[in-house]
């Protein structure tokens, strides 16, 4: 069971959290269009060890979006505020897939003291090329225009692997759920977001902290071959390909993924 937490933000808006467990203080950013929901299994798994915070970042799942846009520095900047007011300041671990790996990036960028450890998960350093850039302005327009489901309904497909889709409905069916309650203004402020994101390609040598990145075997968004050969570039990195998953790995093999995870924060 996690605690439903919302905290009232610098400029009166609302960030929510999802909490459970004491101990280190290990963040979990979740991917697009999908909330906090999605790190169940975490929460579940992990909170007799770490107090798990998954965040519900701006516009989705509880925390609201007061300005229609924002950039991904500034989600980093509520994930600090948040660690200031659930972690006392100490240092934290950092996990965020995909939009959330992003997001974990800026948030090193920013705050590397305050990282205890770096989770990157079915993510990638790269900004878009112009195509991905404007195939994304198209989304979050289509979303605003005829809602959320018709704009990421294609996304679906590239979410989970096909075995996940064969056998394991509940989760199909979580995703569904998630892609369905995005509200259209947070898919097209995060579509903006991520559209204008950095490219951390030649920064990951700078990376100091010891850094975890995870690849799905069958993810088509964020290859494990393409993952693996950027992750040799961080230092103090190590590299887990998590078996039978595509884009969800946290979600459709949560076992081996939480093993994963504890492997890597227990060193
Ligand atoms: C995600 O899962 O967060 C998305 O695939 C990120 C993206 O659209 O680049």
């Amino acid at each position: 069971m996690s605690n439903s937490i919302q905290i009232l933000g610098p400029r009166g808006n609302t960030l929510a959290v999802s909490a459970s467990g004491t101990g280190h203080s290990l963040f979990l950013l979740h991917g697009f269009p999908l909330d906090h929901r999605m790190w169940q299994p975490q929460l579940a798994g992990l909170s007799d060890r770490f107090h798990v915070v998954a965040v519900h970042l701006r516009g989705f799942g509880a925390s609201t979006l007061d300005e229609a846009s924002y950039s991904l520095a500034d989600l980093a900047q509520d994930i600090e505020f948040l660690r200031h007011h659930l972690a006392g300041d100490k240092p934290i671990y950092v996990a965020g897939l995909s939009l959330g790996g992003y997001v974990a990036l800026e948030y090193w960028r920013q705050f590397p003291d305050a990282l205890r450890g770096l989770i990157l998960s079915n993510t990638k350093p790269t900004a878009d090329s112009d195509a991905a850039r404007s195939g994304r302005l198209s989304m979050a327009q289509q979303a605003l225009e005829s809602g959320t489901w018709e704009a990421v309904q294609p996304m679906l497909e590239k979410m989970l692997c096909q075995q996940t889709f064969d056998s394991k409905l509940a989760v199909v069916e979580l995703v569904k759920a998630m892609m369905c309650d995005a509200r259209p203004t947070a898919v097209a402020a995060a579509q903006h977001a991520m559209a204008a994101r950095r490219d951390f390609s030649d920064l990951l040598a700078a990376i100091r902290v010891p850094t975890l990145v995870i690849a799905g075997e069958a993810d088509p968004i964020a290859p494990a071959s393409d993952t693996a050969a950027w992750a040799k570039q961080i230092p103090d990195s190590k590299l887990a390909v998590i078996a039978s998953t595509g884009h969800l790995s946290p979600l459709e093999s949560p076992a081996a993924y939480n093993q994963a995870l504890l492997n890597f924060l227990n060193v």
